[in-house]
């Protein structure tokens, strides 16, 4: 009998949202295509983002989590050797014991996906805080108003790209004169790290020679202090676009290589007094081929934040969103912002 053939579907053109459902649609995606994946989920329980496919409204946690697991196996399939995925997750209280836990108990949602993540291969580099200056007011009287959210960075392996000079913060403290006699500082510091204690021996050796820390700047650190968005639209469960390119910057490259995929970076920083220069893009690979963009994912993508940050940034993008009238919203904002650019 002849075998039936059935050609595959074309992967997806870059720059496009795809409407319909995130793991149907990653299925599509080529493998090894995208350097970085930023996205923030539907939280456990939180909205109705009004459509019978929607994710989030499972009956309780564990669901939830396997339902998060089986896109973010997409995700790995479609990363790059040196991709991360950056996620932004909030938490609930049980409101049934059926949820998974006490009623009135956090959850800790994203705690469980974290470590569902872990165990299904994926390296945990970060969890960061998004604290917000003015989370939204709760009448409640017997707890503390949740003023955060989480961002986990994760990687496939153990080496990966990441740009931090990208997003180094200007330094606000001055070295002590103690950090100018490196010897007497590191004996009395040695003495109290554990075997898994951070070791800062370029911190150090820069500090004793007068810098107060990196010439490009200080790392911004795992808590990121941004307003939440106002919303764009219809939605109102949008990242802010500052927390969106800080992202961008430190985990998609600005340019790949066209053939091997390989990121091109900014590896040279020379050192004129306390000055430091990042170089022009270089490849990190031997395949003489010209670069493309960086390309990032955002698989449930809302009213488009990652899109217009990318664009910002000069990044590609791909984006699916289930909800039509968010995508439509999307598009809409992106030419918005598009026609900004243009203008300015
Ligand atoms: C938290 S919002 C994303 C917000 C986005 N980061 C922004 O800044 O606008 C989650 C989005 O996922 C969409 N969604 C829910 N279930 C989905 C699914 N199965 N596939 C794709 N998108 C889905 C919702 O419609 C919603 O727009």
């Amino acid at each position: 009998m002849t075998p039936t053939l059935t050609a595959l579907p074309a992967p997806p053109d870059r720059n496009t949202i795809l409407i319909g459902d995130a793991a149907s649609h990653l299925a599509t995606v080529e493998e090894a295509s995208v350097d970085m994946a930023l996205t923030s989920p539907p939280y456990f329980r939180l909205r109705d983002y009004g459509h019978h496919a929607q994710l989030g409204l499972e009956a309780d946690v564990d669901e939830w989590v396997a339902a998060l697991l089986a896109v973010a196996r997409h995700i790995a399939r479609t990363l790059v050797p040196t991709g991360t995925l950056w996620l932004n997750l909030g938490d609930t209280y049980a409101t049934h014991p059926s949820q998974g836990a006490r009623v009135k108990s956090l959850l800790l949602a994203p705690e469980r996906l974290a470590l569902a993540l872990t165990g299904d291969g994926w390296i945990l580099r970060n969890k960061i805080v998004w604290a917000k200056p003015n989370p939204v007011p709760t009448s409640v009287r017997d707890r503390l108003t949740c003023s955060y959210e989480l961002v986990f960075i994760l990687s496939r392996q153990p080496r990966y790209h990441f740009d931090l000079d990208a997003i180094r913060q200007p330094h606000r403290s001055h070295p002590p004169l103690s950090h100018q006699r490196p010897g007497r500082q590191r004996a009395t510091r040695e003495a109290w790290r554990g075997p898994n204690a951070a070791t800062h021996h370029g911190l150090d050796a820069l500090k004793a020679r007068g810098y107060v820390g990196h010439p490009l700047g200080k790392n911004p650190g795992d808590v990121w202090h941004f307003a939440p968005s106002r919303g764009h639209d219809r939605h109102h469960a949008a990242f802010p676009l500052a927390l969106a390119q800080r992202a961008i910057e430190a985990g998609c490259p600005e340019a790949r290589c066209q053939a091997c995929r390989r990121p091109w970076t900014r590896p040279v920083i020379r050192q004129l007094g306390h000055r430091a220069i990042r170089q022009s893009l270089r490849p990190t690979c031997q395949c003489h081929a010209p670069p493309e963009p960086g390309l990032v994912l955002d698989p449930f993508l809302g009213s488009g934040t990652t899109a217009v940050a990318a664009e910002r940034l000069r990044r590609d993008w791909l984006g699916v969103e289930l909800n039509p009238d968010f995508a439509a919203a999307a598009a809409q904002r992106l030419q918005q912002s598009r026609d900004e650019g243009a203008a300015a």
